[in-house]
């Protein structure tokens, strides 16, 4: 028999969805294809700790009893700072960084995988980074002509002290209403539905709060549907998910604290429908040179026409998150999707390898 391939799992981390993440790693760890992988799990704190094998263990077993939902608040001295982790991702075959938003999903994490060598699940460096930045992800999605909502970016002195004279044109080319968010963010973290003038200032600052850059979107109706996209060089996506949420929109309480949110699938939109946010989806993988698996997020407006919201370049991955439902309504396993993951990554870095010889 061949030797098992030794699957690092890294996960936690600084972001609003630490706790998405653990539950994410726990999925893989109990799920994972035992006659394939030994599974090591890594965890980072909420403050950028990096845990030894045992300690991410031993931590994970709390969260098991229930004591604790997160691996701790620890601080972090960097990447380089944790010489037994180190040791453990040198053995590693393969990684799964399952870490979202900053420091994760955002190139970061991707860019020292890099540089180490290592073949790990998900997008690359500037995939990651460019699905990270809202404002530079719908410049792509223009260049490559898939449709979004109307939008403008503020920045720096228009986000900190916007003139009146700004508001009101912010108002003139968008209207009312309108979702306010910081460019780079996650989980709906920031992001506001202003509903007229006297809304916007607040808005702006509201999202301010996380980011120096802000886009402001005309407010799209409709279903809010999303597609798992799944592959490497001939990505395939999956039928269609819907949110229908409680709240007036996915907000992030709907998405974490009360739960609120239904997800439903396949999504109620007709088949037509269906295949164009399909096309679109697979579109957007390639527009920002995804690999391995990206979420798609649209909404189907009341007329049929279809909208882009964003890609996810490392979406929530627990058991019951939308992007392995997605899958398994497609008749593959959530312990078949970590395999093809798996497979994936260790082909892009076959070629990786090759291309730079
Ligand atoms: N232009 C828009 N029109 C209508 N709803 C929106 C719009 N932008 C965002 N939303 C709502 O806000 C949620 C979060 O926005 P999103 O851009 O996906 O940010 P995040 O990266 O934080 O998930 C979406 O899932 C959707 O419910
Ligand atoms: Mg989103």
């Amino acid at each position: 028999m061949t030797a098992k391939q030794r699957l690092a799992v890294i996960f936690g981390g600084r972001s609003a969805e630490h706790e998405v993440s653990v539950t994410s790693a726990r999925g893989v760890m109990r799920e994972a294809d035992t006659d394939r992988f030994e599974v090591i799990p890594v965890g980072i704190t909420k403050r950028g700790a990096w845990l030894s094998e045992d300690e991410t263990r031993e931590r994970l077993a709390q969260v098991e009893a229930g004591e604790r939902r997160d691996i701790g608040d620890d601080f972090g001295g960097g990447a380089f700072a944790y010489l037994e982790v180190l040791a453990t991702l040198r053995s590693a075959d393969v990684v799964f960084p399952i870490v979202h938003g900053t420091f994760g999903e955002d190139g970061t994490m991707q860019g020292l995988l890099e540089m180490a060598d290592l073949p790990y699940v998900g997008p690359g460096v500037a995939a990651s980074a460019v699905g990270m930045d809202k404002e530079l992800m719908r410049a792509v999605f223009a260049a490559h002509q898939i449709p979004q909502a109307a939008y403008v970016v503020l920045r720096d002195d228009e986000v900190a002290a916007p003139t009146e004279a700004q508001l009101d044109a912010i108002g003139a080319a968008i209207g009312y209403p309108c979702f306010v968010k910081p460019a780079n963010g996650g989980s709906s973290v920031g992001v506001t539905k202003a509903r007229s003038r006297e809304d916007i200032g607040d808005a702006i600052a509201e999202a301010g709060r996380f980011d120096r850059k802000v886009l402001v979107e005309a407010a799209l109706e409709g279903q809010e549907v999303e597609c798992a996209v799944l592959g490497h060089h001939d990505p395939k996506p999956s039928p269609l998910g819907e949110i229908a949420p409680s709240t007036e929109f996915y907000d992030y309480a709907a998405k974490y604290l009360d739960d609120t949110a239904a997800l439903i699938v396949p999504a109620r939109v007709d088949e037509k429908v269906a295949a164009l946010v399909q096309d679109y989806a697979v579109r957007a993988f390639k527009a920002l040179d995804c690999s391995g698996l990206s979420r798609v997020d649209f909404f189907v407006e009341p007329d049929g026409g279809v909208k882009c919201i964003e890609v996810n370049t490392l979406p929530g991955f627990t058991p019951i998150s939308m992007y392995p439902r997605l899958w398994q309504e497609a008749g593959v396993s959530y312990s078949q999707l970590i395999s093809r993951l798996v497979d994936f990554a260790l082909e892009r870095h076959a070629e990786r390898r090759v291309a730079h010889a």
